[in-house]
């Protein structure tokens, strides 16, 4: 049964023949990151798969043959920064242009200590924003040279957070040094980063015909959380109401997909959109939009922004796609 509060993209979005734009997507061989890949390429695009497993980014992409468009498989671990500068090293060998950006990849930690990274951050932010930080900082001056082109990364309602608890992003302690870990907090900061990056940047590139975005995807049937217990007992609660409640991987993608390819996004740059989402602790925001406004003041706070870009340059080092060594 279809899910009737699911925002769809419009005919028009998905009928729009890209046939010579070139894309990034990170996470591409799976969940919404597989689906968004599927349809840019069906409609014609260039997907370059930024996988941390190649040999899983080449399997899924199987499924695309017979499409009208293409694509290429690259490694690239955004809990890696070191893989991220090697990943931009080798697109810009071969690419000089770059229609779309999607920061799509993500994680969360599932123990009750933090993990680190080699580089010393810890894994769920620096999955979810640090590897993208780099990436697109990295990739901004292609970006430009290929305008109009876009750059979407990929937050969370979970970023939203409570009205009696809102996460913000911890500029003295991003990566839980020195304060007690809960890995939903760190996924919960990681998003609020997501959501500031975004709006920082469109700011900054105001009149390059760079626009960017961020957003929720909706609740995907995706392999997000793996197979750990909390999440093998959520799927087995929400059973009755998965229809509903729930959203297909090609459903999650939609927010992603109008953010790259609608006619409409660019008015918003630097907005949050969200497919609906019953995850909301603010009932109103449930019904989703493209966009809306984030009921978390923190993830609009402007100056709060700029100190996190910052804050992320001193931790990952220089954007220069030369390969440096990043600073813990
Ligand atoms: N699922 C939801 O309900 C939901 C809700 C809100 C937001 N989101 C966000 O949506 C995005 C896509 O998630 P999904 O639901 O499609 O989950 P998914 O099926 O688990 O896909 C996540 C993707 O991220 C990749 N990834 C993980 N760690 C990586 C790393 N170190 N370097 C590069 N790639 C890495 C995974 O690669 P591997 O396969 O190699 O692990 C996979 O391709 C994430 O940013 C997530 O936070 C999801």
């Amino acid at each position: 049964m279809a899910n009737k509060s699911v925002i769809w993209c419009d005919a028009e979005t998905l009928a729009k023949d890209i046939s010579g734009k070139t894309y990034i997507v990170t996470g591409a061989n799976s969940g919404v990151g597989l689906e968004t890949t599927r349809q840019l390429v069906k409609q014609g695009g260039h997907v370059v798969m930024a996988c941390r497993r190649v040999d899983a980014g080449k399997e899924a992409a199987q499924s695309f043959a017979g499409l009208k468009g293409s694509y290429e498989v690259m490694q690239c671990d955004l809990a890696d920064l070191q893989s991220v500068r090697a990943f931009v090293d080798e697109f810009l060998s071969s690419h000089s242009h770059l229609h779309g950006l999607v920061c799509n990849a993500g994680m969360v930690s599932m123990g009750n200590q933090p993990v680190y990274t080699k580089d010393g951050l810890e894994m769920t932010i620096a999955v979810s924003y640090f590897g993208h930080f780099l990436l697109t900082e990295l990739l901004l001056d292609t970006l430009k040279a290929s305008a109009p082109s876009r750059m979407a990364i990929l937050s969370s309602v979970v970023h939203a957070g409570s009205p009696k608890n809102r996460y913000k992003v911890n500029l003295d302690d991003l990566n839980f040094r020195q304060r007690k870990y809960n890995n939903f907090a760190a996924y919960g900061e990681a998003k609020v980063a997501s959501v500031l990056y975004a709006m920082e940047l469109a700011e900054r590139l105001e009149g390059t015909g760079v626009t960017t975005y961020s957003l929720h995807p909706g609740w995907a049937r995706s392999n997000f959380g793996g197979d750990g217990l909390l999440m093998n007992v959520m799927r087995v609660l929400f059973l009755p109401f998965r229809n509903s409640w729930t959203n297909s991987n090609e459903e999650s993608a939609q927010t992603s997909l109008h953010c790259m390819l609608s006619d409409d996004a660019p008015l918003h740059s630097g907005a949050y959109f969200s497919q609906h989402s019953i995850l909301y602790r603010d009932k109103e925001c449930r019904k989703g939009g493209w966009p809306m406004e984030s009921p978390n003041p923190h993830a609009k706070d402007m100056a709060m922004a700029k100190a996190l870009v910052k804050k992320s340059y001193e931790i990952v080092g220089p954007a220069s796609s030369k390969r440096i060594q990043p600073r813990s």
